[in-house]
């Protein structure tokens, strides 16, 4: 098991197959991106059919140029955006994002119409996207030689403050420019990231707390370095690893359901995969023969207010800042941790139960293999601020990431702020 992100590429298709020739009906996938993908640290896998599949085991997805995308692989969008997975979109992929994203918005003013019959209106009227002329200066051929590549460029202007200007650190970029399509209307969910001086639009992102959907419609994976490469690896996983703590508090914009939509499905308990890999540990859990459930799950900063509130009144403010994190400062607050609790014989038990030591010994020893760790363990109160607390497992994403944390008996502090790739992002 590995605890590398995987990366999902969409495949691109031919235009035209005018002899009906079977072995022309292909797949296509152009090796830079997957050689961008390893070299920034994730696991390239190609999607072919079923893409809801393929969707169950993807971290996040590189949407890329190319002649055609089917729109069956639109599902992955709708995944990306229900589950809060990161997307880069290059040239095509980008304007799929963005003919997708006016697709949902022209559905919620004609809810009666499907998505289907709204695609095959904007296919025949075509207004989201646009065609460009020849001489353009964007719709450019390229070999692999750099004198090649380099007519190809046109400068950028980025955004200050904008997500790509996060990650590039610039306000401008000499980019390869290869597309014969620009954006026509930009949907309401989306932010334009940059533009090149004839006004065209370069560079758009999805609009949501902690998003990182981002279309470009120049040509990153041909270039030497690996920036926006990087930057979809990190997002992968980073929101697994948020760390909330005494030091950290909780991100003003951060939300737990990141796409409130007709697609959102999630336990409101919990962060959507956390509620997954959870009814996965709590039945197993169950099987072998400790009937454990949520004591406490996501908790608003009201309902933390509340929980301080009460434990200073019954055990003083002392004992409270030991064991509950003031609002705003617990990670309860990210869907992503959870109290468990144990019932015997129809009764709960009290937190001094041998039987329920005996359960959190055995949560101990495999939470690991779901995807959690044990958040506050005995003798680590220094650094994370607080007192052991054998009933709190917080959710990190991977099981490899978590099985290591356990196995070397490292914190979340000591994992995130000793590891110089989550400090610097
Ligand atoms: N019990 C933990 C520290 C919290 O209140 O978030
Ligand atoms: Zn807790």
């Amino acid at each position: 098991m590995t605890n590398k992100p995987i990366i999902g590429i969409i495949p691109t298709f031919n235009l035209t197959n005018e002899e009906n020739n079977p072995y022309e009906d292909k797949a296509s996938f152009v090796r830079m991106y997957s050689d961008k993908i390893k070299k920034s640290g994730g696991i390239p896998i190609g999607i072919l059919e079923n893409p809801e599949e393929y969707a169950s085991i993807c971290d996040g997805y590189v949407w890329p140029g190319g002649k055609k995308i089917l729109k069956e692989y639109a599902f992955l969008l709708e995944d990306a955006l229900k589950k809060n997975k990161p997307v880069l979109g290059i040239c095509l992929g980008a304007q799929s994002i963005v003919t997708l994203l006016n697709i949902l918005e022209d559905k919620e003013q004609e809810p009666s119409k499907s998505l289907e019959e709204i695609y095959e209106q904007n296919k025949k009227e075509k207004p989201y996207l646009k065609k460009l002329e020849e001489e353009s200066g964007h719709r450019n051929f390229v070999t692999k030689e750099k004198e090649s590549i380099d007519a190809a460029r046109h400068k950028v202007h980025i955004q200050k403050d904008s997500l790509l200007y996060q990650i590039y650190k610039t306000e401008e970029l000499n980019v390869v420019s290869l597309h014969s399509f620009t954006i026509n209307r930009v949907p309401k969910t989306i932010n334009v990231l940059a533009t090149s001086e004839d006004g065209v639009i370069e560079a758009v992102s999805y609009k949501a707390p902690n998003s990182f959907i981002l279309g470009v419609q120049w040509h990153p994976e041909i270039e030497e370095e690996t920036t926006l490469f990087d930057a979809l690896i990190f997002n992968a996983k980073k929101k697994y690893q948020t760390l909330v703590n005494k030091n950290h508090k909780l991100e003003e914009d951060y939300s737990i359901v990141k796409y409130n939509s007709e697609y959102d499905t999630s336990n409101p308990n919990m962060e959507y995969e956390t509620s997954l890999a959870w009814e996965k540990f709590k039945n197993f859990t169950r099987k072998n023969g400790y009937y454990i459930d949520i004591e406490s799950a996501y908790r608003s900063i009201e309902a933390q207010q509340e929980i301080w509130d009460s434990c200073v009144k019954e055990k003083g403010l002392s004992h409270t800042k030991r064991f509950v994190a003031a609002p705003g400062y617990s990670e309860h607050h990210t869907g992503l941790a959870i109290d468990i609790c144990m019932k015997k014989d129809g009764v709960w038990l009290n937190e001094f139960h041998p039987d329920l030591t005996e359960c959190y010994t055995f949560l101990k020893e495999h939470c690991s293999e779901f995807g959690f760790i044990l958040r506050y363990p005995e003798g680590k109160e220094e650094i994370t601020g607080y007192g052991y607390e054998p009933w709190h497992f917080r959710y990190i994403g991977n099981s490899a990431l978590a099985k290591y944390l356990m196995e070397q008996n490292l914190t979340l502090e000591e994992y995130v702020e000793g590891n110089a790739y989550a400090r610097n992002c």
